[in-house]
C-alpha cells in the first residue's frame, strides 16, 4: 500500500524525469524553428554582431555573404573606438555620464535630421553594446578618449597593441570561423561573393541571389536576410548623384564601399533616407610621397582628442577649436587655411605621443607624421621659432582657450622651446562617412516608401541604413551603432520565429 505522501513523491519524481526528458532544448529548438539558415550581407562589425548574436545566443544558423577577398569591410580600420555612456569603464576612470547626455550630444550633432527613436536607442543600448564587446569576445575596452562633439570621455578602445577596429573585427570573425570549424551547417562563409538581389513573394523574403567567385550567379533560399553592406564613400556615381560637391574629395574608405546595399533596397521599394548627408572627415593624412592620391589615411579624431592641434600654415597659428564637430572643423579647414591647398597641420606634444604610442609609431613608420622640433618646424611656416613656441604655449597655458576648446590634455611641456620635440602631420578633409541609407525602425527592420516594413524577414544594420545619425555622425557611433542595430536585427529575427 503507498501513501499519500510516497504518492506525491513519486508524482514529484515522474514530473522531474519528464522535465529532464522534454526540456526545451535551446540549440535544437531553434534550429528546427528555422528550416533556412538567415542570410548576412556584408562582414563589418554589423554583420559580425548580427552574426554572433544569431549564432552564440540563439543557435540560429547563419551563411554570411562578403563580396571582398577579406572579411571587416571598413569597420576593421577603425581607428578611435566605440562609444557608450555610463560603462564600466567610464566608472573605472571616474567618469560621469549618462545617457540622457549623450542623447543630447547625438541630437546636436545630428543637425535636425535623423529619426530620434533610433537615437534614443543608440544611447540607451550604448553601454550594454560595450560591455557585450567586453563580456563575450573578451575585449579589455579600457581606456577612452573624448572626440568631437561629445561633452564626456566615451570613445573606448583597448589597452595594448590593437587598434579598435582590427581587434573588435578580429575577435569577433575569429568567433564565427571557429563556429564553422566545428559545425559548417551552424556557420558558412562565403568571400568574393557578391549579392545582386533578393526575390521578395507575397510580402516576405524568399531568396537571396549572389555571384560567387567564379562569377557564376547562385542562389540561397531563406526567409532572412540581414544587409549589413555598409555605405557609399569610395563610389564616385552615387557621390555624384546624392553630393556632387564632395565627389573630387579624397576618401577614407575602402573600395567596396559602393552602395550596393542601398541600390538593391532601394529598387524593391525601400525608403532612402539623408542620403545628401555625406560625412568629411576634417583629418585625412597627407602622404608626402603620395600627395595627390584620391585614398588617405585617417588621421584619427583621437589625435585631436588626446591633445593635437591645428594649425594654418598661412599664418602659423591655431583657427579652430579642434574638438568641435566634424563638420564645423571641415568647414574651418575650408574657410580658412589656404584654399587651393585645403590642407592643415596636425601637431601634437610628446605626452600625445606617449598616450596614443602605437598609433603614432605606425604613423611614424608609415611617414605620415614626423618627430620634429619647434625651431625646424617653424622653417615650414611663416612665423618665427619663438612665435611659434609662444602659439603653442598659449594653447596649453591659458586660463580660457581662444577658439572655446574645453578639452586641454596632453598640452606642450612647459617652457617650450625651439628644441622642444613635437610631431607634425599635414591633413586634409575626406570623405568618411555616409550617413543617409536605408530607413529602418528600432527593430532594425527595412522600412518602405509607405512607411511600412518593406517585407517580412527583411532587416538592415550599420552604415548602410540611414536615421541614426542625422546630418553629422559623431566619432565613435558607427562601431556603437553596428553593435547595437546588428544585435538588434538578430533579436528581431529570433522574436518572431
Ligand atoms: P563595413 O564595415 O564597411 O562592412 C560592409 C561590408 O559589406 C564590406 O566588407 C563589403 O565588402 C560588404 N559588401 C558590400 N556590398 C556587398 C554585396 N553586394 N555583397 C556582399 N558583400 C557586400 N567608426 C567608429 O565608430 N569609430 C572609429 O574609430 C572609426 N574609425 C574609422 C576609420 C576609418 C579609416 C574608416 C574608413 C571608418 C571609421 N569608422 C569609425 C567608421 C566605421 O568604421 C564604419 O562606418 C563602420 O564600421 C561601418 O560598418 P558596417 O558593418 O556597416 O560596414
Ligand atoms: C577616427 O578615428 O577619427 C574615426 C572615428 C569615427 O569615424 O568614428
Amino acid at each position: 500500500m503507498i501513501s499519500r505522501r510516497h504518492k506525491i513523491y513519486l508524482a514529484l519524481f515522474c514530473a522531474f524525469i519528464f522535465f529532464i526528458l522534454y526540456r526545451p532544448n535551446t540549440s535544437t529548438q531553434m534550429s528546427s524553428k528555422l528550416s533556412l539558415p538567415v542570410v548576412i550581407v556584408g562582414s563589418g562589425l554589423a554583420g559580425l554582431s548580427a552574426g554572433n548574436q544569431l549564432v552564440s545566443k540563439y543557435k540560429i544558423p547563419i551563411v554570411l555573404l562578403e563580396k571582398a577577398s577579406t572579411l571587416g569591410g571598413n569597420s576593421i580600420k577603425a581607428s578611435s573606438g566605440i562609444n557608450g555612456a555610463v560603462t564600466s569603464t567610464q566608472k573605472a576612470l571616474n567618469v560621469e555620464d549618462s545617457t540622457d547626455l549623450f542623447y543630447q550630444d547625438t541630437v546636436k550633432s545630428a543637425l535636425g535630421l535623423g529619426i530620434p527613436a533610433l537615437q534614443e536607442k543608440l544611447s540607451n543600448e550604448s553601454s550594454s553594446a560595450v560591455t557585450w564587446l567586453q563580456q563575450e569576445f573578451d575585449l579589455k575596452l579600457d581606456l577612452l578618449a573624448q572626440l568631437g562633439g561629445h561633452s564626456r570621455p566615451r570613445t573606448h578602445r583597448s589597452s595594448g597593441k590593437l587598434p579598435p577596429g582590427f581587434e573588435i573585427v578580429k575577435a569577433l570573425s575569429d568567433a564565427l570561423k571557429s563556429i564553422s570549424e566545428e559545425n559548417p551547417d551552424m556557420v558558412t562563409i562565403y568571400n568574393n561573393s557578391k549579392v545582386v538581389d533578393l526575390d521578395i513573394e507575397k510580402g516576405k523574403v524568399q531568396a537571396v541571389q549572389y555571384v560567387d567567385e567564379n562569377g557564376e550567379s547562385k542562389v540561397i533560399k531563406t526567409n532572412h536576410i540581414v544587409f549589413c553592406s555598409g555605405g557609399f564613400g569610395y563610389s564616385t556615381e552615387m557621390l555624384e548623384k546624392y553630393a556632387p560637391q564632395l565627389r573630387h574629395l579624397p576618401t577614407t574608405n575602402g573600395a567596396q564601399t559602393t552602395g550596393d546595399g542601398q541600390k538593391i533596397l532601394e529598387k524593391l521599394g525601400g525608403d532612402l533616407i539623408d542620403m545628401t548627408q555625406v560625412q568629411v572627415h576634417p583629418t585625412g593624412f597627407i602622404d608626402p610621397a603620395n600627395r595627390s592620391s584620391n585614398w588617405k589615411f585617417l588621421a584619427a579624431e583621437a589625435l585631436r582628442g588626446l591633445g593635437g592641434i591645428l594649425l594654418n600654415p598661412s599664418t602659423g597659428r591655431r583657427f579652430v577649436n579642434e574638438l568641435d564637430t566634424r563638420d564645423k572643423v571641415t568647414a574651418a579647414i575650408q574657410e580658412d587655411c589656404p584654399q587651393d591647398e585645403n590642407r592643415a597641420y596636425l601637431v601634437m606634444s610628446e605626452s600625445v605621443y606617449a598616450e596614443y604610442k602605437n598609433n603614432m609609431d605606425f604613423y611614424l613608420f608609415k611617414k605620415l607624421i614626423k618627430k620634429t622640433t619647434v625651431s625646424d618646424f617653424a622653417q615650414e611656416l611663416p612665423i618665427s621659432e619663438d612665435d611659434l613656441s609662444k602659439e603653442l604655449e598659449t594653447y596649453s597655458t591659458a586660463k580660457e582657450d581662444t577658439f572655446g576648446r574645453s578639452l586641454r590634455v596632453n598640452t606642450f611641456e612647459s617652457g617650450i622651446s625651439k628644441d622642444s620635440t613635437i610631431y607634425v602631420g599635414e591633413i586634409t578633409p575626406v570623405v568618411h562617412f555616409t550617413m543617409g541609407g536605408v530607413r529602418i525602425n528600432e527593430n532594425a527592420e527595412v522600412i518602405g516608401k509607405n512607411g511600412e516594413a518593406l517585407a517580412e524577414g527583411l532587416y538592415a544594420a550599420g552604415e548602410v541604413s540611414g536615421g541614426v545619425h542625422g546630418g553629422n555622425r559623431l566619432g565613435g557611433s558607427s562601431l556603437l551603432e553596428c553593435v547595437v542595430f546588428g544585435r538588434t536585427a538578430a533579436n528581431s529575427i529570433m522574436s518572431k520565429l
